[in-house]
């Protein structure tokens, strides 16, 4: 069986390094499941002022995360904390009040960067939103990965041995936390 994966980075960069690290996750997953990157630059500030005249990019959003069978976040880590861009995301995917889209999607969270703790302060403070929104979190392996050139190229390959195998461990264990859920209303044959 396969599924569907929605891809959230954190980061609006083109030349974003956790881009590259959602694309190599996406490529150690295939055959497993199909992924796609979420478009999130351009969805407007959120305010509540806008919710009753919804943005065009906040449902297509909403949309995209409701038919994918699971979500997968990559994020950097901005000041010890979550990315604005990723917060407002997740705020707009929430709303409105009792159609949050999030709602019993597993989900894994990841990131990476430069910095000593590599996005754990961000994926601390990501993880009780997430538990909020009600999502099924999975709890390990975590992956907090401390970026150097010459790990993943611009096409998401993983071109570091050991960090292959620690990725390619991650995303089997992802797969295996999806496939164990009991709610999977969008599961296809592959
Ligand atoms: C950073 N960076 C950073 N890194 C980190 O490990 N911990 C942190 O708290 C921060 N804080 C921070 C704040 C702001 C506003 C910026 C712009 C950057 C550095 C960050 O990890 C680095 O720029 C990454 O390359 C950002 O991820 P992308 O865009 O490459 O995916």
């Amino acid at each position: 069986m396969s599924f569907s994966v929605a891809v959230i980075v954190g980061s609006l960069r083109k030349e974003s390094l956790n881009l590259r690290l959602a694309k190599a996750l996406v490529k150690l997953g295939t055959g497993k499941f199909n992924a796609n990157i979420l478009r999130i630059d351009d969805l407007p500030l959120f305010n509540e002022e806008l919710e009753p005249n919804f943005p065009a990019s906040a449902t297509r959003l909403k949309s995209e995360i409701e038919n994918a069978d699971a979500v997968l976040i990559v994020t950097p880590e901005y000041n010890r904390s979550v990315p604005a861009p990723l917060k407002n995301a997740i705020d707009w995917a929430s709303r409105p009040y009792g159609k949050n889209s999030f709602a019993k999607k597993p989900t894994a969270i990841s990131g990476t960067s430069q910095g000593a703790i590599s996005t754990a302060a961000a994926q601390q403070h990501l993880k009780p939103v997430l538990n909020y929104l009600d999502v099924r979190l999975m709890g390990q392996p975590e992956a907090y990965i401390r970026f150097s050139e010459g790990m993943i190229d611009q096409d998401g390959n993983v071109t570091n041995p050991d960090s292959q195998k620690f990725l390619q461990k991650y995303v089997d264990s992802f797969v295996t936390f999806v496939q164990e859920q009991p709610q999977r209303a969008n599961a296809k044959a592959a």
